[in-house]
């Protein structure tokens, strides 16, 4: 018997049983590390670290490798964010987000009645802004990287051209949207083999999007924006009811501005500014917290739960009232970040004892539909982008022969002050549509400094919920003293104040929490993730790289070297 025991151990752990990464550890490395959601895009991230490239040449091999091995969300046709922390020292925010096209307009949306049109602003060309992603890579390309476009794009064009293989992940979405890419002949002949969408392990070759790529590759910028690409997507979205015409092309810019920055018990947040909300949110969430100093030894207590979640209601209803792209609104950065402002609402949370707002509209549907990576090179440069269609696939809508989805982004608007979105955001006039105006965002790609040293780098998609999943993952670390793959794998929740709702992943909360929250006057509802973080932690002690892939999201790696 004790033999058969011995023989047992031995063979289970020489097997690749036993070798399976422990789900709660990170990856470690020395020189480099990329974390995305696609591990055949983080091989394409540390292949260009190894060839000498800085973490922002990556940062754009993997914009571009996304576009072709994560189709639901990687992109061409979206917008997003890029901060940057430069060896140097200096810290800068690039902000490629789409643009309402200049014919656009407050009402749009808007039936004779003054009621909102549906599925308008998130289906079809209608729904489309101007897509930032090429202009973004490139000007991050230029002024920061060190290697050639040609070089930063060959993965991505060899992926297009030979093809990768789903992975179940796809082949789910690919499955539940089959519907949407038959109506559109443009999106089945890529997306649709022999009318049925492709499973898990059959290869994927997108010739139409190797040759865009190819385009912009050899052309640069202009390829896209005053070019074929612009040409085909402002025929098609003329054909099919959009607005986009070649001046929204011509006059796209990528804008480059100081990231906001703010401090949470000694460590330093750069984060993304307006048009997005999430580095605000995030850095006002912080400074409340500031004031109150969470427990480690007592980090799950319900009395930290309510504390955070009574935050998070702070939080949001300024999110959505005040802000909206700086070009067009003035965003009120002075006061929402300041520390007496932070340390008022801290009192006011210390002195309530039941949640204090009780209205409860239905919960939205929401999945992750944006992408997060996160990278940092052994130069001392990190890298945290999160771009994004909006929907699933976007607006589900390919202009024939560019081969890349268009994004949803009009939506991010509030198509009416006070209506809610598809997140559920229920917005004001700051964020209301105008030509040219930029939606405003919840995408939070953020990197943590200590003693002047890189420290974190963290990221999500998952709409609103992207700022609370930066949120707690950051807390995770700095106050419930978690390592790295801990802090991401947390189960997580959400309050956005409107809808009324804590949505909370099963495990978030214990039986026991729920019915005392509940007992408070807190509407509690499980749901399953729509976040997935992407994070590195380095070891301010060893300067050792930790990589964290969310357990969430299988597809993903944290690769270093
Ligand atoms: O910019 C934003 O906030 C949204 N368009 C992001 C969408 C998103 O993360 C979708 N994932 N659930």
């Amino acid at each position: 018997m004790k033999h058969i025991r011995i023989v047992f151990y031995v063979l289970f752990f020489f097997s690749p049983l036993c070798c399976l990464a422990n789900p709660d550890m990170p990856i470690v490395a020395k020189h480099g590390m990329v974390v995305s959601e696609q591990k055949l895009a983080s091989q394409v991230g540390v292949d260009i670290l190894r060839a000498g490239g800085n973490a922002i040449d990556a940062a754009v091999a993997v914009g571009y490798a996304l576009a072709v091995v994560n189709p639901c969300c990687g992109n061409l046709g979206g917008g997003g964010f890029m901060t940057i922390h430069l060896a140097k020292g200096d810290n800068i925010f690039l902000n490629f987000r789409e643009k309402a096209p200049l014919k656009a307009s407050k009402t749009m949306y808007l039936d004779a009645h003054g009621k909102v049109r549906s599925k308008q602003s998130t289906t079809g060309y209608l729904s489309v802004a101007v897509p930032g992603t090429v202009m973004g890579l490139e000007t991050a390309r230029q002024r920061y990287g060190t290697l050639s476009r040609q070089q930063l794009m060959a993965p991505a064009i060899r992926l297009a051209q030979q093809g990768y293989l789903v992975t179940t992940y796809d082949a789910q979405w690919f499955s539940d949207y089959a519907k949407d890419f038959r109506k559109q002949p443009s999106v089945a002949a890529i997306f649709l083999k022999k009318g049925q969408p492709y499973r898990a392990g059959e290869r994927l070759i997108q010739r139409d999007l190797a040759h865009t790529l190819q385009e912009i590759s050899d052309k640069g910028t202009a390829a896209f924006y005053d070019g074929p690409i612009a040409l085909a997507i402002i025929k098609a979205s003329q054909a099919q009811g959009g607005l986009l015409s070649l001046a929204d092309f011509t006059h796209y810019t990528v804008q480059e501005s100081k990231p906001i920055q703010c401090q949470y018990h000694g460590y330093t947040l750069i984060s993304s500014a307006p048009p997005s909300s999430g580095g605000v949110t995030l850095c006002e969430m912080l400074n409340i917290l500031d004031n109150i100093h969470l427990n480690r030894d007592n980090y799950d207590s319900l009395q930290t739960t309510r504390t955070i979640i009574e935050v998070m209601r702070y939080a949001f209803i300024d999110r959505n009232r005040r802000l909206g792209d700086p070009d067009f609104v003035n965003n009120p950065l002075s006061t929402l970040l300041s520390p007496a402002y932070a340390k008022k609402i801290s009192e006011r949370i210390k002195q309530a004892e039941r949640a204090q707002q009780q209205s409860l509209p239905s919960l939205v549907h929401e999945k992750k539909q944006t992408t997060h990576y996160s990278i940092v090179d052994g130069k001392g440069n990190a890298v945290a982008v999160t771009y994004t269609l909006n929907g699933f696939f976007g607006a589900r809508v390919i202009a024939s022969p560019t081969g890349f989805f268009l994004n949803n982004e009009m939506d991010d608007f509030a198509a009416k002050a006070g209506s809610a979105n598809k997140f559920g955001l229920v917005q004001y006039d700051a964020n209301t549509i105008a030509p040219g105006k930029r939606p405003l965002s919840s995408m939070t790609p953020t990197i943590i400094m200590k003693d002047g040293r890189v420290f974190m780098v963290v990221g999500s998609p998952g709409g609103p919920r992207i700022i609370t999943a930066v949120l707690l993952t950051i807390l995770n670390v700095i106050d419930g003293g978690m390592n790295i793959q801990q802090a991401v794998n947390k189960p997580r929740f959400h309050y956005q104040a409107k809808p009324d709702v804590i949505s909370a992943e099963p495990l978030a909360f214990t039986p026991e929490s729920i019915k005392k929250l509940t007992g408070m006057g807190y509407h509690i509802k499980q749901k399953a993730a729509s976040t997935s973080v992407e994070s590195i932690l380095i070891d301010p002690a060893t300067g050792l790289f930790y990589g964290a892939n969310d357990n969430r999201r299988p597809d993903g790696a944290a690769l270093g070297y």
